[in-house]
């Protein structure tokens, strides 16, 4: 790859003066990194304008490259029930991705998920920089280590400080927890549970992070 195809970035496709429509608008343009050739659309974030909670995942499932919207598919409905049990609506959400449109392979009929790399994250991150800085979150999750090492750093173990407000430049209140699609994958029920119960208990760390101004109002 030449050193100008490295530094080619969604920079160059965002509008000047952007609003979250005209960057939605923009973004559906992108062919900024190759992965425009294999996704179906551009899937960029939405939610609430001014949300308190921006909940980033890594990138548009199956469902979503077909939708053109986030975290509709499998994965979606599981975190729409997390959010529920720890009292969060969805509606009070901004949901988006850092790589913005699908990466996959073919398994016999089927698309399977593939990682993006470090070229195609870094390409795609002015989108979720931008939708940051218009939504501006009072809490940021990080939803799977993808997410979290692009956001909170590339030393960031979501293993190790799930659930736990960390600091952060881009809100006043970040957290990372595992991905939902992680609890898809569980081996048997009783892992399944007790997994979904620790995200809904990460989920509530962030919905007590923007109730505290309210409670000091009392
Ligand atoms: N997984 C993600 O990370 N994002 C989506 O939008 C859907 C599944
Ligand atoms: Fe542009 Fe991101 Fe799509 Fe790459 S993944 S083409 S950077 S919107």
């Amino acid at each position: 790859m030449a050193a100008s195809d490295r530094s080619l970035t969604a920079e160059i496709f965002v509008p000047p003066k952007p609003t979250l429509t005209k960057l939605r608008v923009a973004a559906a343009g992108c062919t900024a990194c190759p992965l425009h050739r294999t996704g179906t659309q551009t899937v960029f974030g939405a939610g609430a304008r001014n949300a308190p909670i921006m909940l980033v995942g890594e990138q548009p499932g199956d469902q979503e490259d077909r939708a053109g919207e986030p975290f509709v598919g499998p994965a979606g409905r599981l975190l729409d029930k997390a959010l529920l049990a720890a009292g969060i609506d969805r509606a009070q959400t901004y949901v988006t991705n850092v790589v913005k449109h699908f990466k996959w392979e073919p398994r016999g009929k089927r698309r399977i998920h593939s990682k993006p790399n470090v070229s195609e994250i870094r390409a795609c991150r002015p989108w979720l920089d931008h939708e940051i800085a218009l939504v501006r979150p009072q809490v940021l999750v990080c939803l799977g280590a993808t997410a979290a090492q692009a956001l909170l750093g590339k030393a960031f173990r979501v293993t190790q400080s799930r659930g736990r407000l960390v600091s952060s430049p881009l809100a006043p209140h970040a957290l990372a927890t595992v991905h939902p699609s992680s609890l898809l994958r569980a081996p048997d029920d009783e892992t399944r549970r007790r997994e979904l119960a620790r995200f809904i208990d990460d989920l509530r760390v962030a919905a007590l992070a923007i109730a505290e101004p309210t409670v000091s109002l009392h």
